[in-house]
C-alpha cells in the first residue's frame, strides 16, 4: 500500500463519501412523479385532456398558446402556476407584462380544468400540474409525441411583472439564448430543441416590426430575413400596426402541426425572429437545426424529452407552495 490509498483521505474514501452525499442529497431534493395523481384524483388527466381537447376544436391556436403558458411559466419563478395569477390593485403579475400581455392565451383553458377538478377532487391538483399536463396535450393533439408529465408541483404565490425579464426578447442572438437558457439549467442543445416549438402558432406584429422597419442604423430590414418572404410580412404588418388582432403564423405551411417545419424555415431564412434565424450563426446550432429538419423522429424525441426537463425547473413540491383553488388568486 503506497502512502496515497491509506489514511482517511484516500481516493477510496472521498468516492464513497462523495456517493453518501449524493445518495443523502438527492431524495431531498425536488421530486416529482409521473402519475403522481393516480390515487389522490384519479380522472386528473383525463380531465384536463378532455378540456384541451375541447378548446383545441374551437380553436387550435389554443394549443400553441398552452405550450407557451407553459414554458412562460416555467422560466419565470419556477413551474409554479405564477404565469396566470391575476394582477390586484397592489401588484402587477407577470401576465400583464408586455412579454405576455396581449400574446398569451390559454388561460380560460386552465380555469375549466381547475374547476371541474375542484369540482372532483376539491384542493388536490395544482395549476403548476395542469398547465404542465395542458402542454403536452397539446403538443399530442399537433402531431408531437407524448410524454409522461412528471407530477406534483406546487403553486407559487408570488407573480412580479419585473420577473419576466427572464423571457428571452425576439431580438435574441444565439450568445443571450444560451445564457438565458442555461441559466435555468438547460443547455445549448435542449434550447434548440425546444425552440422547435415555434413550429406551431402565431406571431404578433409588434414582435417582429423592429426586424422589419427599424433592424440598424444602417438598415431597415434585418438582411438574414429572405428578401421575398420579408416583403411578404410588410404586407401582412404595416408599420406602426400595433393591432392586437394583427398576427402572422410562425411556420407558415403548417402552423397548427407539431412538425419540424420551423427548422425547414430557418434553413430556407424564414426563421420569424432573429432568435429563430441566429441558430444559424454557430456550426454546431446550425448542424443541429440541418439533423432535425431532415429527421422529424430525432426532432420530436428530443423535444419530448426537453419538455419534460423544462417542465422541472424550479419547482415547489411537498409542504412548499399551495394547492391554489382558483388557478387566477393565491390562497387567503
Ligand atoms: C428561444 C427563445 C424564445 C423566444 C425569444 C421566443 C419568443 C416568442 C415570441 C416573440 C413569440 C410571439 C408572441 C406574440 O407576439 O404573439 C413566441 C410565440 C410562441 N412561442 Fe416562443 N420564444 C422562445 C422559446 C420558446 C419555447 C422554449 C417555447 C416552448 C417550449 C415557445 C413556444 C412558443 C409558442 C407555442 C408560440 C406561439 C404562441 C401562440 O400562438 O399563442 N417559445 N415566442
Ligand atoms: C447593420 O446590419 C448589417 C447586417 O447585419 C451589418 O453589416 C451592418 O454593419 C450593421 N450596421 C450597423 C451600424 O451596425
Amino acid at each position: 500500500m503506497d502512502t496515497m490509498s491509506s489514511g482517511l483521505i484516500n481516493p477510496t474514501n472521498v468516492l464513497l463519501v462523495s456517493l453518501m452525499l449524493v445518495l443523502l442529497i438527492v431524495p431531498l431534493q425536488a421530486q416529482l412523479q409521473v402519475g403522481f395523481y393516480s390515487r389522490s384524483c384519479t380522472m386528473a388527466e383525463f380531465i384536463i385532456r378532455d378540456e384541451v381537447t375541447k378548446a383545441f376544436i374551437q380553436d387550435r391556436g389554443l394549443a400553441a398558446g398552452l405550450v407557451r403558458l407553459h414554458f412562460h411559466d416555467c422560466f419565470v419563478r419556477g413551474c409554479d402556476a405564477s404565469v396566470v395569477i391575476d394582477s390586484t390593485p397592489s401588484n402587477i403579475a407577470e401576465k400583464d407584462s408586455p412579454a405576455n400581455n396581449p400574446s398569451l392565451r390559454g388561460f380560460e383553458v386552465i380555469d375549466n380544468a381547475k374547476a371541474r377538478l375542484e369540482a372532483a377532487c376539491p384542493g388536490v391538483v395544482s395549476c403548476a400540474d395542469i398547465i404542465a399536463f395542458a402542454a403536452r396535450d397539446s403538443i399530442i393533439l399537433t402531431g408531437g409525441f407524448g410524454y409522461n408529465v412528471p407530477s406534483g408541483r406546487r403553486d407559487g404565490r408570488v407573480s412580479l411583472i419585473a420577473d419576466t425579464r427572464a423571457l428571452p426578447p425576439a431580438t435574441a442572438n444565439l450568445n443571450q439564448l444560451t445564457q438565458m437558457f442555461s441559466t435555468h439549467g438547460l443547455t445549448q442543445e435542449e434550447m434548440v430543441t425546444l425552440s422547435g416549438a415555434h413550429t406551431i402558432g402565431r406571431s404578433h406584429c409588434t414582435s417582429i416590426e423592429s426586424r422589419l422597419y427599424s433592424y440598424n442604423t444602417t438598415m431597415n430590414t434585418d438582411p438574414s430575413l429572405d428578401a421575398f418572404y420579408a416583403t411578404q410580412l410588410m404586407q401582412q404588418c404595416p408599420q406602426g400596426d400595433r393591432s392586437v388582432d394583427s398576427v402572422v403564423p410562425i411556420n407558415p405551411a403548417s402552423p397548427t402541426i407539431t412538425d419540424v417545419g420551423y427548422y425547414i424555415d430557418i434553413l430556407n431564412s424564414r426563421g420569424l425572429f432573429t432568435s429563430d434565424q441566429t441558430l444559424l450563426t454557430s456550426t454546431s446550432t446550425a448542424d443541429q437545426v440541418t439533423r432535425y429538419a431532415i429527421n422529424p423522429l430525432l426532432w420530436k424525441t428530443k423535444f419530448a424529452a426537453a419538455m419534460v426537463k423544462m417542465g422541472q425547473i424550479g419547482v415547489l413540491t411537498a409542504t412548499q407552495g399551495e394547492i391554489r383553488l382558483n388557478c387566477r388568486v393565491i390562497n387567503n
